[in-house]
C-alpha cells in the first residue's frame, strides 16, 4: 500500500497516483490505515509520529526538493529510502524567480519605485548584464540550471558547490576560500543551497560583510542559511541595497517581523519553485519503478550528506 500525506491538493495527488500506478492501493491521510501494511509513503510535512508503526515501510517519496525537515525527525528509521524530487518543473520556476530579483536589482527597479512614490523623474546610469556579477550558491539540478540560464542571458555568473563542478558559462568554485572569493565578487547573491548541517547559518554577518557595498541578496534556499538580523543591519548601514526573500527561519514570517515592512525588501511566501502535481507524480512513479527493479532512483537522499 502507498499512503499519501499532501497538505494541499491531496485529491489531485491521489487521482494522479492511482492513475499512474493502477496495480497499487493508494490511501490518503487522514483515512486510517493499518500502519504495518504501508510500504511506500508520498509526503510533504507529515505530522510528528506519522511513520510510527510502519515497520514494512521501504521508501518515502518527498513532494519537494528539500528534505531538511524530514531528515530532522526521529520517527523515520535510517533503513527507509528517502527520495526527493529533482527538478520536476522547479528549475524553470526558480530561474524565473531569480531573474525577477536580478532584474529588480540590475535595472534599479527598487530605486525607481522609490522615486515614483515622490513623483521624481530621474534617470539613473544604466547597468548592463555583462557588468553584473551574480554568485549562485548551490549548483544541483535546480541551481545548476539557474546558473547556466543566467549566464546565457549575458550575466557574469560564478557558482559555488560542494564539488566545484564545472558548468557551461559558469565560473565554478568550492570551499571556504571559494565562497569568500565569490561573495567579494557578487553584485547579486543567489542562494539555492539545500539545508544541511554544513549550510545552516552559512550566510552569517561576517560572510555577508564580504559582499561588495550595494549588493542585493536573493534567498530561495532555506531561511536557516541566512542571518535575517544581519541582513536588516547591513541594509540599515547601506552595505546591502536590497533583498528578495522567499524563505525564512520561521514560516510564515511573523506578522510583526521588520522584514515585512522594509522598503528595500521583497517578501514572497515560499513560492519560488512550487511542486507541480503532474511532474511530481510522474517522477515518483519512475523512481518507485526503479526501486522495485533494484536500481538507484534519481533523487535518492544520501543521509550522511543530508540531501
Ligand atoms: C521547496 O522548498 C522544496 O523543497 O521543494
Amino acid at each position: 500500500m502507498l499512503y499519501l500525506y499532501a497538505p494541499q491538493e491531496a485529491d489531485v495527488y491521489q487521482a494522479l497516483l492511482s492513475r499512474a500506478m493502477p496495480g497499487r492501493e493508494v490511501r490518503v491521510w487522514p483515512e486510517p490505515v493499518d500502519a504495518a501494511s504501508v510500504r511506500y509513503a508520498v509526503v510533504w510535512g507529515p505530522p510528528p509520529g506519522f511513520f510510527a508503526g510502519m515497520r514494512r515501510l521501504e521508501a518515502v517519496f518527498v513532494l519537494g526538493a528539500g528534505v531538511d525537515k524530514l531528515m530532522a525527525r526521529d520517527d523515520l528509521p535510517s533503513s527507509v529510502a528517502v527520495v526527493r524530487l529533482t527538478d520536476a518543473g522547479m528549475a524553470q520556476q526558480m530561474l524565473e524567480y531569480a531573474l525577477y530579483g536580478v532584474l529588480h536589482a540590475q535595472r534599479r527597479m527598487g530605486e525607481y519605485q522609490h522615486q515614483q512614490s515622490a513623483a521624481q523623474w530621474r534617470p539613473l546610469p544604466a547597468r548592463l548584464a555583462s557588468q553584473t556579477r551574480i554568485g549562485v550558491l548551490g549548483l544541483g539540478e535546480i541551481g545548476g540550471k539557474v546558473a547556466m540560464g543566467l549566464a546565457t542571458l549575458g550575466y557574469r555568473v560564478r557558482g559555488w558547490s560542494r564539488s566545484g563542478k564545472p558548468l557551461e558559462g559558469v565560473a565554478a568554485c568550492k570551499g571556504e576560500t571559494g565562497l569568500e572569493d565569490l561573495l567579494a565578487d557578487s553584485d547579486i547573491l543567489l542562494n539555492i543551497l539545500p539545508a544541511t548541517a554544513d549550510t545552516r547559518g552559512l550566510l552569517n554577518e561576517r560572510r555577508l560583510q564580504g559582499l561588495p557595498k550595494g549588493a542585493f541578496i536573493i534567498n530561495a534556499g532555506r531561511g536557516e542559511q541566512l542571518d535575517q538580523n544581519a541582513v536588516l543591519g547591513l541594509l540599515e548601514r547601506g552595505h546591502l541595497a536590497g533583498a528578495l526573500l522567499d524563505v525564512f527561519s520561521e514560516e510564515p514570517l511573523p506578522v510583526s517581523h521588520p522584514l515585512w515592512r522594509h522598503p528595500a525588501v521583497l517578501v514572497t511566501p515560499h513560492i519560488a519553485a512550487m511542486t507541480l502535481p503532474e511532474e511530481a507524480v510522474s517522477q515518483i512513479t519512475a523512481n518507485l519503478a526503479a526501486l522495485v527493479r533494484g536500481e538507484k532512483p534519481a533523487g535518492l537522499v544520501e543521509r550522511a550528506r543530508g540531501y
